[in-house]
């Protein structure tokens, strides 16, 4: 160990052990009690996640956190533009098509959340109607609004993609339920006008969080993950 680098406090056993159980307990909640996070809390979410790495050490994430009346204006505003069947206005392209497995992915974890909540197969309406779900933040007391510099491309919004994760894990270790969400960014240019960003910001993404409502059904199932050996290819020779 070198001089830069102190004693960890925590045995490697607790270490990995800590890290896993975060991982493997966080789920994207989607029911929230309307309780506030103090402040503090989410201070201590956001200076752990700071620590993110990113390309060049440039840490283009920026995060705007909309609660109480202000989420209530923003909420108001995307619902009213998401219900009105306005097109899509992404900042970065969303995926084109999804086919073979991760097309299978995405219908396993659709109709995990679809027949949680009752929702028979092929009803397009409910369907809507839950995706609109999105658009109140589920319930949740705060949102947060990720956001890049233009000029840094893709790979700020990659950058920006670890931050998310670590928010995620800080939240969870603390206590706190949280989504991410793409279907926020659908409405890039809402938000950029509804907070005034600078002409050269990009929506990412939003993550609504709180505390979870851990009664509620829709908080009940748990999505799986594909093995090691389907994702990780060892070259020893
Ligand atoms: C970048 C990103 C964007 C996402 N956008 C949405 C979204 O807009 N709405 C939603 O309900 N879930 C969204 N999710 C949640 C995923 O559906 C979820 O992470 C995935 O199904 C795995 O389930 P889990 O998070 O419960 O482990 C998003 C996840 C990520 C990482």
């Amino acid at each position: 160990m070198d001089a830069k680098t102190p004693s960890p406090r925590y045995s490697t056993e607790d270490r990995i052990g800590v890290l896993e159980e975060l991982l493997n307990e966080r789920y994207s909640v989607r029911a929230f009690l309307p309780r506030e996070v103090p402040r503090e809390i989410i201070e201590h979410v956001l200076n752990v996640a700071q620590r993110t790495a990113s390309w060049c050490n440039s840490q283009p994430w920026q995060v705007l956190i909309a609660s109480g009346e202000a989420k209530e204006r923003f909420r108001k505003s995307i619902y009213a533009e998401a219900a009105s069947g306005a097109g899509d206005d992404h900042d970065f392209a969303p995926p084109r098509e999804y086919v073979g497995v991760y097309l299978q992915r995405r219908r396993e974890s659709g109709f995990q959340l679809y027949n949680t909540l009752g929702i028979a197969r092929g009803d397009k309406a409910a369907y809507a109607k839950q995706a609109l779900e999105n658009y109140n933040f589920f319930g949740a007391p705060h949102v947060a609004i990720i956001h890049t510099n233009e000029p840094l491309g893709i790979y700020g919004a990659i950058d920006c993609g670890g931050y998310v994760s670590n928010f995620m894990l800080a939240a969870q270790a603390l206590g706190l339920g949280t989504i991410p969400q793409a279907a926020l960014a659908r409405h890039s240019g809402l938000i950029r006008r509804h907070f005034n960003l600078p002409d050269d910001r990009r929506v990412v993404c939003g993550i609504s969080f709180g505390y979870a409502d851990h009664d509620h059904k829709v908080n009940s199932y748990r999505t799986s993950r594909a093995t090691v050996a389907d994702a990780v290819t060892f070259l020893d020779e």
